[in-house]
């Protein structure tokens, strides 16, 4: 596994109860990995690292979390060295790392999606905010994990943050806004273009209750979704996700791994916000947490063309939530150093730990631990979320106190979202 996240701890956790797994390593890893994975080094950024790598240790499967080494060609150095890769290759990652390739994949796939513009030049600028008209969506074309849009309806702080992108030498993407609950779709798809969908989730992306503040990389999540209908993820599969998977394939960057589609259910239809190439986070934890299928198979069945012979996934009947405590600073600059006491145990997911030479686990990051809770339904499932963070302590830490909320309203078949 390669990662450091809860994402990875969420992936290694699942891996570690699987019989069909005889050894795991995770590189780098975190304080919460180290308990069930050999931990070992490595620059994530660097495919040829990773690589050697695998092969001294012998990997019959290397994972890969993050989207940067799968940008930067981890998978493809993998591959080409004989062993199995569950992710995609640079070409077909561009899906996630470039913002403009993905609108054009989008639009030749026939896939509906905002209306968007480039602009590199400031003097095009207010033209082009114009143009599009409240709310602005403001994107930073680069890979930024999910920090770098702006989603305002004032002008002045889309044009802060567009000029403060341009004078960085950086192109700037501006949509149109799509109005509706988003969700996020997992799909496993395989080099013969299968493709398995996994449960649909809900992503709480601003860092503050009620969707205040700016954008995190994810600050909760909770699956499945009770108001959604019953034919939604057949409906975005066959609409959105097979469409995309013919047009990589098309183009000749066919793509195995993770995609991940996050979508706007706007009156008009399920719309998509952006493709990822690799599992999300925080919503794996709890996709995975009601996972009944053993993964390693799966993974590796992804990975090796064989999806089609995978018998249907199984999964439990009840609900997952995911809280994330964040580290004081965060999504800004955080603080990091601080004890974290009243995390062992069942339903914790280390992102930004580390072990410290007296044994203390300290914070080394943003986001800091995913805090898990399942029961019979969503209610029951934030309950334990929410009693299981209450008893961490982290010096200056916070979390959203409404995952999953305004979902427990509006159960039963009610269309609705937040
Ligand atoms: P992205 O980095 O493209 O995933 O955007 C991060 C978040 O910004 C999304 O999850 C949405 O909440 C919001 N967002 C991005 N694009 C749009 C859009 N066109 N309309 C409405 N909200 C958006
Ligand atoms: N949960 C958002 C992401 O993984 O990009």
């Amino acid at each position: 596994m390669i990662g450091a996240g809860a994402r990875e701890h969420a992936l290694v956790l699942a891996l570690a109860d699987d019989l069909a797994v005889t050894a795991l390593a995770c590189a780098p890893g975190n304080a919460g990995t180290a308990a069930l994975a050999e931990q070992l080094a490595v620059d994530v950024t660097d495919p040829n690292a990773i690589t050697k790598l695998a092969s001294s240790w012998s990997a019959d499967l290397v994972v890969v979390g993050p989207e940067l080494p799968l940008v930067a060609g981890a998978a493809d150095a993998v591959r080409a060295a004989g062993i199995a890769c569950f992710g995609p290759s640079a070409g077909a990652a561009r899906i996630e790392g470039s913002k403009a390739f993905a609108k054009d994949v989008l639009t030749a796939a026939g896939v509906p999606t905002a209306r968007s513009e480039l602009v590199d030049n400031p003097g095009r600028l207010d033209a082009a905010l114009n143009h599009f008209g409240p709310p602005w969506v403001v994107k930073d074309d680069r890979l930024a994990a999910g920090k770098g849009v702006v989603v305002t309806d004032d002008l002045e702080v889309a044009r802060v943050h567009a000029l403060t992108l341009l004078d960085g030498g950086h192109p700037v993407l501006l949509e149109s806004y799509l109005d509706g609950p988003e969700i996020s779709l997992f799909c496993l798809v395989d080099a013969n273009a299968t493709v398995v969908p996994l449960l649909a989730a809900q992503d709480f992306k601003r860092v503050g209750d009620g969707d205040a503040g700016p954008n995190t990389g994810g600050m909760g999540a909770y699956a499945p979704l009770p108001w959604a209908p019953e034919s939604l993820t057949a409906d975005v599969v066959r609409q959105i996700v097979v469409p995309v998977v013919a047009e990589l394939a098309r183009r000749g960057v066919p793509f195995t791994g993770l995609l991940y589609a996050g979508l706007a259910l706007t009156t008009a239809g399920p719309q998509v916000i952006e493709f990822n190439c690799r599992f999300g986070d925080p919503e794996t934890q709890v996709v995975l947490a009601l996972l009944r299928t053993p993964p390693a198979g799966l993974l590796m069945a992804t990975a090796t063309g064989a999806l089609a012979q995978q018998p249907p996934l199984q999964w439990d009947s009840g609900a997952a939530v995911v809280v994330v405590l964040a580290a004081e600073g965060y999504p800004g600059t955080p603080r990091i150093g601080d004890v974290i006491t009243g995390a062992e145990g069942p339903g914790i997911l280390h992102a930004g730990t580390r072990r410290r030479d007296d044994g203390a686990v300290v914070s080394a990051g943003g986001r800091v631990l995913s805090v898990v809770g399942t029961g019979a339904d969503l209610a029951a499932a934030r309950v334990h979320a929410y009693q299981r963070v209450q008893q961490v302590h982290l010096p200056g830490g916070h979390y959203r106190s409404d995952i999953g909320l305004p979902a427990t309203r509006r159960e039963n078949g009610r269309f609705a979202g937040r």
